[in-house]
């Protein structure tokens, strides 16, 4: 088995966006649930090879408690994730929330740096990196988004744009923070509007991530720290595309946008990094 396979186990993520009302999100989770229990009983009948696949959904903030009761009277092994917070852990921020309030819903994983957040917020690379140091001593996971636009992409720029965030993301971090650190590679063109990275370009991007971490950490064990992050791929990701993308080296999982509010979708996307092969 390859290090991959023993050691970065997929992380297949949702992120609902600003959808779904708490009421809506109870339906939805109850079905997702359903589903997935069917999905796991087939994956483990003995004709079938499988393996271990982490799971997670993002609602929105009103929804977080009304989801987390349910996957927890479900028994579900599917990870509360929550799609942003604030870099303070409390005060007068009107409108914020904190890590420990996330941390106290059981909040598991929490999206940060999206693009959205990025594009339509206006977060910088400082803010998103005040918010990892935040999440960091705390028991919830950072997935970190980076990525480059469409112009980025065709002119050859999308190198020194990802390396700068990923280096604004990491540089000076406690290494021993890295093993809960999740990338999220989302070309933003690729976010929302039907087009794909191609497989091939999806790998390029995560191995130069992959390769940025390990030099920004070259001192002692850089390449073991590196081996360890995960790296999503997100963008338009499909039932139908999802097994190609995973089947790459660099890349440990997917952060699901539109396909992850249609929990038959995402249920087909868990099944597909549940078959995907170990190698
Ligand atoms: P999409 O969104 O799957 O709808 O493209 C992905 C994301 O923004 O995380």
């Amino acid at each position: 088995m390859t290090e991959k396979a023993l050691a970065r186990i997929p992380l297949i993520s949702g992120n609902w966006k600003m959808n779904n009302t708490h009421l809506e999100a109870i339906q939805v989770v109850r079905k997702l649930c359903l589903l997935l229990a069917e999905t796991e009983a087939k994956a483990t009948m003995p004709m079938f090879e499988s393996r271990p696949v982490q799971i997670s959904i993002h609602p929105p903030f009103t929804a977080l408690r009304s989801v987390q009761t349910i996957l927890e009277s479900e028994e579900s092994d599917v990870i509360l994730g929550a799609q942003n917070c604030y870099k303070e852990q409390k005060g007068a921020f009107t409108g914020e929330i904190s890590p420990i309030m996330l941390e106290k819903l059981n909040v598991g994983l929490v999206i940060l740096g999206h693009s959205e957040r990025r594009e339509i917020f206006g977060e910088t690379d400082e803010l998103v990196r005040e918010k990892i140091d935040a999440i960091m001593p705390t028991s919830i996971c950072p997935i970190v988004c980076v990525g480059e636009t469409l112009d980025e992409r065709q002119s050859g720029g999308w190198v020194s744009k990802i390396s700068g965030q990923v280096e604004h993301a990491v540089k000076g971090l406690n290494r021993k923070f890295l093993p809960k650190l999740v990338i999220a590679y989302e070309p933003i063109w690729a976010i929302g509007t039907g087009l794909n990275a191609s497989a091939e370009d999806a790998q390029e991007v995560a191995k130069l991530i992959r390769d940025c971490i390990g030099e920004i950490f070259s001192a002692g064990s850089s390449s073991d720290l590196a081996r360890q992050v995960r790296i999503q791929y997100g963008g338009s990701v499909k039932p139908q595309t999802a097994g190609i993308i995973l089947e790459q080296q660099d890349i440990d999982g997917l952060l699901v946008g539109g396909a992850s509010l249609v929990p038959e979708e995402f249920a087909a996307i868990v099944n597909c990094a549940r078959m995907a092969p170990n190698e």
